[in-house]
């Protein structure tokens, strides 16, 4: 077993919807956890986010008072990145673009101790390429968070070209530590579950448009009858419309725009008119108090 010790402190890069869930999970697990974002202000509010939750799950007699106490002592925000030397794993959850994404862990390798593993969540973006800017690449690994990251178990740990055995070992025993249920895989685009699951959202999507039924229908047939917990429409909004594409994107370029692949002129749409999903407050559906529930 390698796992990091709970002692050791985590940090989270990237203080939205997964940071915030991941920074949970490594809190509940017992580390000490540092959140950063690039927004000022940003890391504070997520603080406040996660420890909102908590207080709910003690609400819901989840969480004891005692445990949620001392993992809410546990927990802060980092205003710079200097604030994250001593660090001894650093999970980034930031907007999924391989250039801002290399960027960023060229500067954290000039904070973070030479012994600290550097994760990223990345959805589909190459961890080799990530990797590639960095002096000890070794200690580099892909760790893919599902959302929302306290509720799903999912964890695929991805080995990029340069990483270390020792280094992906440490990061599935880790998470493992964590009650999460790794899986280990390759860089491959899409590792295993984003690029199984672009025809899934294709599809769906390429029904709709061709007026085959509506995004309700459609979600309501995959619960109903697929046994899915969520249809394609309503997942791809808890996603985000933007991230989604993204990673769509990304894994048909990986794939030389295979047309296996081709992203969704609707979904393009909702992205360029700012309908991102739950998050905007409309995606395929919309949201809010106002909102009437999907109907099929
Ligand atoms: P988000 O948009 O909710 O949060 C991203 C955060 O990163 C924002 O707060 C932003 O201010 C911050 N940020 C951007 N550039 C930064 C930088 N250079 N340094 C520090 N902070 C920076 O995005 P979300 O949905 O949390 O996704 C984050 C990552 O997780 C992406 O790589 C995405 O592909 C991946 N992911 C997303 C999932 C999802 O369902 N949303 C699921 C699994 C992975």
């Amino acid at each position: 077993m390698t796992a990091i010790e709970r002692s050791r402190t985590v940090a989270v890069v990237g203080a939205g919807t997964m940071g915030q869930g991941i920074a949970q999970v490594a809190l509940l697990a017992g580390h000490p956890v540092l959140l950063h974002d690039a927004l000022p202000g940003r890391a504070r509010e997520a603080t406040e986010a996660v420890a909102g939750r908590i207080e709910r799950l003690v609400d819901k007699g989840r969480l004891d008072r005692a445990a949620a106490d001392a993992a809410l002592g546990r927990l802060a925000a980092a205003e710079r990145l200097a604030d994250l030397a001593g660090t001894a794993l650093v999970i980034e959850a930031i907007v999924e673009d391989a250039d801002v994404k290399r960027r960023l862990f060229t500067e954290l390798e000039a904070v973070v101790p030479a012994d600290a593993l550097l994760a990223t969540n990345t959805s589909s973006l190459s961890v080799t390429e990530l990797a590639g800017a960095l002096t000890h690449p070794g200690r580099f690994v892909g760790l893919h968070f599902f959302n929302p990251a306290p509720l799903l178990p999912l964890v695929e740990v991805v080995s990029g070209f340069a990483t270390d055995p020792q280094a992906a070992d440490t990061a599935y025993d880790t998470v493992l530590g964590w009650g999460k249920t790794p899986v280990r895989c390759a860089d491959t685009p899409g590792f295993i579950v984003n690029r199984i699951a672009r025809p899934f959202y294709a599809e769906a999507f390429a029904v709709h448009e061709e007026q085959g039924a509506d995004p309700a229908t459609i979600d309501a047939v995959l619960r109903e009858c697929g046994g899915f917990r969520m249809g394609p429409f309503e997942l791809t909004d808890l996603i985000g419309q933007d991230v989604n594409e993204a990673v769509t994107r990304s894994v048909w370029e990986s794939f030389f725009r295979s047309p296996k692949f081709t992203p969704s002129l609707a979904q393009r749409r909702l992205v360029q008119s700012g309908r991102l999903g739950r998050k905007s407050g409309h995606g395929w559906y919309p949201y809010g108090p106002q909102a009437p529930a999907p109907q099929p």
